[in-house]
């Protein structure tokens, strides 16, 4: 189905970050959170680099440039599909050797509201670092160095503050006054990182400097570990030398599917976004099926696709978790028999009470994502984090870098909702040196071996359902790229009861279907989805428009 006149009706309302490429031969392409990124990784397939290697520096880059979830102190997971193989890097953070399952619960018994978000004792141990050197090691072609140097010099002579950055600053700021929270954030980005002003970060240049010239012995050993143990000591935190060596990234296989004649390349865990995907995809198209795909957007459709999101996340909250610590009925979950008869009681006619929707089998929202293709075919799909804008909220003193308070993530207490309002159990619960389950989903989708989708976003337990959205936008309603961003999305997660967040743009019509059937409408944005999008051998790439993202479709020479 296609969208007449969409394209234009959203340019006129957004403005237009998509770049429509009109090449036919070799091309390659970004879709970045911010323009340095976007440069960074433009100038670095320019002079031959692949994704992966792109994909490192644009890495580096947004540490510098994009702190409110680009880093060196967090985490993330990277989906590659490179030289016609699908492969999958995890380097998510891990907790403490010291951390254990009731840390985050009072005298009482109740989660403390802000230990895990909030502060030295939120961070898990980080693993970018590791992340980017094992992807070094295993596919680029260009030198680490290379690589790292742009973010230093950026960090080194400064780049000047955006205006969206130097407002998110700001009411960060603010927030924290407002909640009587200590911490040094306002040292290092309250008078600096004003609009248009050079904002210059020596610390991190001197750290970026040690990751440099001494790889991942320049983070989690020497200068740079005593800052972050020497932070962590002072401030009630839990990560010692001995976590940070023994922090490791991981190679995994990816979560790969077949979906109407696609295939589909995604997160395993401890991913929940790769399962959550595939059930939420199998479920929609089993309905289909049989009674057919409701017009896009309307109110039968986000209905169809909420009844299917409550049952995906009903099993989020009980089989997903770390597989390192935890048996994850992954195979039984994907399984598209089950998917199909968890379908069957999808009715579309009313909602099914949330109390009946059982496990089959059962996160501010920052975090970023970037997409990658490059000359050769080759695509990366890298999501970030340090979980909330500006992570813990503090910087490791003497390093420079903005900690993650990923710990929030895992399920503090059983059955009481984390920040994103997601609930757990056994699972997710702390375990030393387990990884917190995550949403990040970052999706390559093939066509015929060639790439056909390169997507993913930032915003906690939504990032599943822009990510499905964008695959259902592009693929089954024939969307274009800059149309996927910049459609309106919507999200259901079975909890809050009955609730559907969407963004603003949906028709009086679907929302009055919607409030007569008995949702609850929270009108609220969400995600900041960058895709690329192979039709007829030509790839666009776009960024959403209402964050600081560039796309950009380069013809190789
Ligand atoms: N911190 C958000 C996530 O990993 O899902």
């Amino acid at each position: 189905m296609r969208i007449i006149g969409l394209s234009c009706f959203i340019v006129f309302l957004f403005g237009c970050t998509a770049a429509p490429s009109t090449q036919t031969e070799s091309e390659y392409a970004v879709a970045m959170p911010d323009e340095f990124a976007a440069q960074v990784a433009l100038d670095v397939m320019a002079e031959g680099g692949n994704a992966i290697d792109a994909a490192i520096a644009a890495q580096f880059t947004l540490a510098v440039t994009y702190p409110e979830a680009g880093n060196i102190g967090g985490g993330g997971f990277m989906t590659i599909y490179m030289d016609n193989a699908t492969d999958f890097l995890d380097y998510r953070e891990m907790a403490p050797a010291t951390a254990s399952r009731d840390m985050y619960l009072d005298d009482n018994g109740d989660v403390h509201p802000t230990d895990s978000l909030f502060g030295a004792k939120a961070s898990g141990i980080p693993g970018t670092v590791a992340g980017m050197w094992q992807a070094h090691q295993k596919y680029a072609k260009l030198p680490w160095a290379r690589l790292v140097q742009p973010a230093l010099t950026l960090a080194e002579e400064g780049f000047r503050v955006p205006e969206k950055l130097a407002g998110r600053v700001s009411r960060y700021i603010k927030r924290l006054e407002q909640r009587g929270r200590e911490s040094n954030f306002s040292d290092y980005f309250g008078n600096a990182a004003t609009p248009g002003a050079l904002f210059k970060q020596p610390e991190l240049a001197a750290t970026l400097t040690r990751i440099r010239d001494h790889g991942l012995a320049g983070f989690y050993s020497g200068e740079t570990a005593d800052h972050i143990v020497e932070f962590m000591q002072a401030n009630g935190g839990l990560i010692s030398h001995e976590d940070l060596s023994n922090y490791v990234a991981k190679w995994r296989t990816p979560i790969t599917f077949n979906w109407r004649g696609y295939e589909i390349i995604t997160s395993p865990p401890p991913s929940s976004g790769g399962i959550a995907v595939a059930q939420w995809l199998g479920m929609v198209d089993a309905v289909v099926s049989n009674n057919g795909l409701p017009p896009y957007n309307s109110g039968h459709y986000l209905h169809l696709v909420s009844e299917a999101g409550k049952r995906v996340f009903a099993d989020r909250a009980e089989y997903l978790g770390d597989p390192d610590f935890f048996t994850v009925p992954q195979t039984q979950l994907v399984d598209p028999d089950y998917i199909a008869k968890r379908a069957q009681a999808i009715n579309l006619n009313a909602i099914s009470p949330t109390g009946d929707v059982q496990p089959g089998l059962y996160e501010s929202e920052d975090t970023t994502h970037f997409s990658i293709v490059d000359k050769w075919g080759n695509a990366v799909a890298n999501t970030t984090t340090i979980n909330l804008s500006f992570g813990a909220g503090v910087v490791a003193e003497g390093a420079g870098f903005l900690l993650n308070d990923e710990m929030d993530d895992f399920s503090a207490k059983p059955g009481v909702p984390n920040f994103f309002g997601a609930v757990g159990g056994e699972a997710n619960a702390i375990e030393p040196y387990k990884r917190m389950l995550s949403s990040m989903t970052p999706t390559i989708v093939l066509d015929d071996n060639k790439i056909k989708l390169v997507t993913g976003s930032p915003g906690g337990t939504t990032i599943i359902s822009s990510v499905t959205l964008s695959i259902l936008n592009t693929l089954l309603f024939d969307l274009s790229a800059e149309e996927a961003v910049n459609s309106p999305r919507f999200h259901h997660q079975l909890l809050p009861k009955d609730t559907i967040r969407m963004h603003p743009g949906f028709t009086v019509a679907t929302k009055q279907m919607l409030t007569g059937m008995g949702y609850t409408l929270d009108e609220r944005r969400f995600g900041d989805l960058h895709v690329i999008l192979q039709q007829d051998g030509k790839l666009s790439a776009a960024s959403e428009a209402s964050g600081r993202g560039k796309a950009v479709v380069e013809k190789a020479q």
